[in-house]
């Protein structure tokens, strides 16, 4: 008794998420896997030991706080110092002035991922850098990591299903699969995806492929990995990072704003929904893309050498 109420204590001292959950990290990894061409594959299997970019989808955020990779911490977002929803927008040089931040970390891990830098890194770095790759392309589409309000809205306690939590966790988990013993409805999993996420990914190849949302190939940007800017922050995220922040305007805060004390497992929920799906699918494309540009500047690596 005495220790159920402890490991209670605990629990609910363990800060807010700073990413998507899970779930929503380990759908990006499947819908990329899934669209991987064969030499981008063939890199993963190889940096990876036959894991796939779905199982080490949500590792980095094991590592976050505390131990030797703690100070990846500040790498799951770029805070966007604007006021939502009134005047939104992700301004590069004001919101990630030294790199330290979610465009300047990808720019780095895809630096230390590939084999385009003066020389080749040892093989667990690259797998390490790799990892944080799959992750950070996952946390640069949950709009609410592109926002200093609230600290990304951590500190908007709101109501979803009946259960207390802040907006951001609404975003990071309560939308996608229900894990109710930890506390989260991950509800779009759940709900429609009989609690597979296997399922859900493939049903957002599959509406990638019928072109559901259009064009996917236009979520590519026309920048690629080594393309970075004085600060060294990488120009394709900070495109995303200023579309994130704008979906993140209208599609989180607006909302918010409008009832703060509704119940955001309805109405909320329903439109928010929709922009989750998208985000993930768009997250899942590009970084497909990403790891194939990679791989194509790479070598195959002979046995023996790993
Ligand atoms: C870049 O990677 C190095 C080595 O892993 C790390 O020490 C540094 O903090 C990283 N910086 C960013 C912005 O990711």
């Amino acid at each position: 008794m005495r220790a159920t109420v402890l490991l209670l204590a605990a629990l609910a001292l363990v800060p807010p998420t700073a990413c998507w959950g899970a779930a929503g990290h380990a759908v990006v990894g499947l819908v990329a896997q899934t669209l991987l061409p064969p030499g981008a594959a063939r890199l993963v299997g190889e940096l990876l030991s036959g894991s796939t970019l779905g199982d080490v989808a949500a590792w980095a955020d094991t590592v976050k706080r505390k131990g030797p990779l703690a100070y990846t911490f500040d790498y799951h977002f770029a805070d966007a110092h604007d006021d939502p929803p009134r005047d939104c927008n992700f301004d590069d040089a004001r919101d990630c002035p030294t790199g330290a931040c979610l465009v300047g970390a990808i720019a780095n891990y895809t630096r230390q991922a590939g084999c385009t830098g003066p020389r080749l890194l040892p093989r667990a770095q690259r797998a390490q850098a790799l990892k944080f790759i799959v992750h950070f392309l996952g946390d640069i589409a949950q709009p609410l990591h592109l926002f200093l309000r609230g600290r990304g809205g951590n500190d908007q306690k709101v109501v979803f299903d009946g259960m207390p939590m802040s907006l951001h966790a609404v975003w990071d988990t309560g939308m996608q699969r229900d894990v109710r013993a930890a506390g989260r409805p991950e509800k779009r999993i759940r709900s429609d995806f009989g609690g597979s996420k296997d399922s859900y990914a493939a049903h957002l190849v599959a509406q990638i492929r019928a072109a559901a949302w259009g064009d996917a190939s236009a979520w590519i940007s026309p920048f690629g990995p080594d393309d970075t800017n004085a600060r060294g922050n990488s120009l394709a995220a900070i495109e995303w990072a200023v579309e994130a922040n704008a979906i993140g305007c209208w599609a989180a805060w607006a909302p918010y704003d409008a009832d703060p004390a509704q119940d955001f497992g309805a109405a909320y929920y329903r439109d928010a929904v929709r922009v989750v799906d998208h985000q993930i699918a768009r997250a899942g494309v590009r970084l497909a893309d990403w790891i194939s540009r990679i791989a194509a500047a790479c070598r195959p690596v002979p046995h023996g050498e790993l």
